[in-house]
């Protein structure tokens, strides 16, 4: 295509390792660090990661390739991808409640708890130890988020950081960002884990994470675990729809899959590695839910020698990684307004940068009280319809949609139109056509409520 027709060539990745950084560095975020190791600590420890394992290789794995294949064949963002494909506009659901209701949703809250982590690198620095020494660790926190103001100028410095990348672009702004960015948060997290199994008394968090007691499985643990899959793997939204869109028609999806999901999946199992044994170690409780990394871990930090060092190093690994995911959120908001309303790449990171901006105050105000939805705060709220109401439905539809009304295509698509042997074939269409949309149906209809 010249650039005389008018349309400029749809940017692409610029390589195979840069596309496999992004996405993983889409999918590595808080989801790994920060709810991982919570629900873990709230589901009764090493069951609950079994099971999320088998969900992961069953249901999330075959879904992310299926959202690739679907982007790639379109070369086009979530919301116009289905029209490219010439398939009903029904699909079209698909994108539009990805990219609207889901993408601008998960980005209200999830720029809240990014901006929290730009906070604590700070304190981390200036002060924080001592208050968590003093055991205040929980009153700094609360009343930190009871400063809407702060909570807000926090947040939308995270969102300028993301949207300084974004602008950049696909490979010049994302790849590259991501491609130094993801090997640092890896050495980071080796430094945490050494320091945290060495401790004296580490011995009970690795047997709390690592051996599993199946008599704690409840119905609310196998919802957790296909929500986080999901949510890790950053699928039902047409996230990985989008990022598949850049990809080349040389490249390989089943194996880019396995690596993305590969390295999310080891990176969260790091994360518990890193947080349970220091947590033992120092004599607290796993399950405090959200607040175990903002405020269970400055406590334990704060009894370690050094324990500045390696706050601070902790706050910025989830700086990284949250980082990382919200570009990729917001790059599909983006990729739509540029596709949708033909505007140019800067003014679409700035127009959707702004609605996010005024999206995500009813999230950070609503921590320091305010109306409630039904008995939740708006940020909580946000937080449950994303996680258990659109992503396992966005996911339900895309291999509903692949496996039953697509499949022919999908599979020319996934075998570069036959010329790539992919061994799993069958597994991974057994897999979209039943394992997926069964499984997801059954936990909806067991698990949902508010
Ligand atoms: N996967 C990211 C995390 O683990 C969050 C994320 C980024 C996400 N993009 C997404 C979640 C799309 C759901 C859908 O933190």
């Amino acid at each position: 295509m010249s650039d005389s027709d008018g349309l400029a060539k749809r940017e692409h990745w610029g390589s195979r390792v840069g596309f496999i950084m992004a996405a993983a560095g889409s999918a590595i975020g808080l989801g790994n660090i920060w709810r991982f190791p919570y629900l873990v600590g709230k589901d009764g420890g090493a069951a609950f990661v079994v099971i999320y394992l088998i969900i992961t290789l069953f249901i999330g794995l075959p879904v992310m390739i299926a959202e690739f294949a679907i982007g790639r064949a379109a070369q086009k963002a979530p919301v116009l991808a289905f029209k490219a494909l010439n398939v009903s506009p029904f699909w079209s659901l698909i994108g539009w409640m990805g990219t609207i209701a889901g993408g601008f949703l998960t980005l209200s809250f999830y720029n809240v708890v990014g901006g929290w982590t730009i906070k604590y690198i700070i304190s981390s620095l200036t002060g924080l130890m001592e208050i968590a020494d003093a055991g205040n660790s929980g009153d700094f926190f609360s009343s930190f988020i009871g400063q809407s103001y702060q909570v807000i100028v926090f947040q939308a410095l995270f969102l300028a950081i993301t949207m300084g990348v974004v602008i950049g672009g696909v490979s010049k702004g994302i790849e590259r960002a991501c491609k130094v960015l993801m090997p640092t948060l890896f050495v980071i997290m080796i430094i945490l884990i050494i320091r945290s199994v060495t401790l004296p008394g580490a011995e009970a968090g690795l047997k709390f994470y690592l051996s599993p007691d199946f008599s704690k499985l409840t119905g609310e643990t196998f919802l957790d675990a296909l929500g986080q899959s999901f949510f890790s793997l950053s699928l039902g939204l047409g996230i990985m729809l989008t990022y598949g869109s850049y990809i080349g028609k040389e490249e390989q999806l089943p194996s880019s899959s396995a690596w993305t999901a590969g390295l999310d999946t080891v990176i969260a199992l790091l994360a518990g590695l890193a947080i349970f044994p220091a947590v033992f170690a120092m004599g607290f409780e796993p399950g405090s839910g959200a607040g175990l990394s903002f405020i269970t871990l400055p406590a334990v930090f704060a009894k370690m020698p050094a324990g500045m060092i390696f706050s601070f190093l902790f706050f910025l690994l989830l700086f990284f990684a949250a980082v990382t995911s919200s570009m990729s959120l917001l790059e599909v908001a983006a990729a739509f307004a540029i596709e949708k309303f033909h505007m140019t790449r800067k003014e679409a990171v700035y127009g959707v940068g702004f609605i996010i901006l005024v999206l995500g105050i009813p999230s950070a105000t609503s921590l320091a009280g305010g109306p409630k939805i039904y008995g939740k705060d708006f940020f909580d709220a946000a937080e449950y319809v994303c996680n258990n109401v659109l992503l396992p439905l966005g996911s339900f539809l895309a291999s509903v949609f692949v496996g039953w009304f697509w499949l022919p295509q999908a599979i020319k698509e996934i075998t570069n139109d036959g010329k790539l042997k992919f061994g799993w074939l069958n597994t991974w269409i057994w897999c979209v056509r039943f394992v997926a949309p069964l499984a997801i149906a059954y936990i909806f209809y067991a698990g949902l409520k508010w």
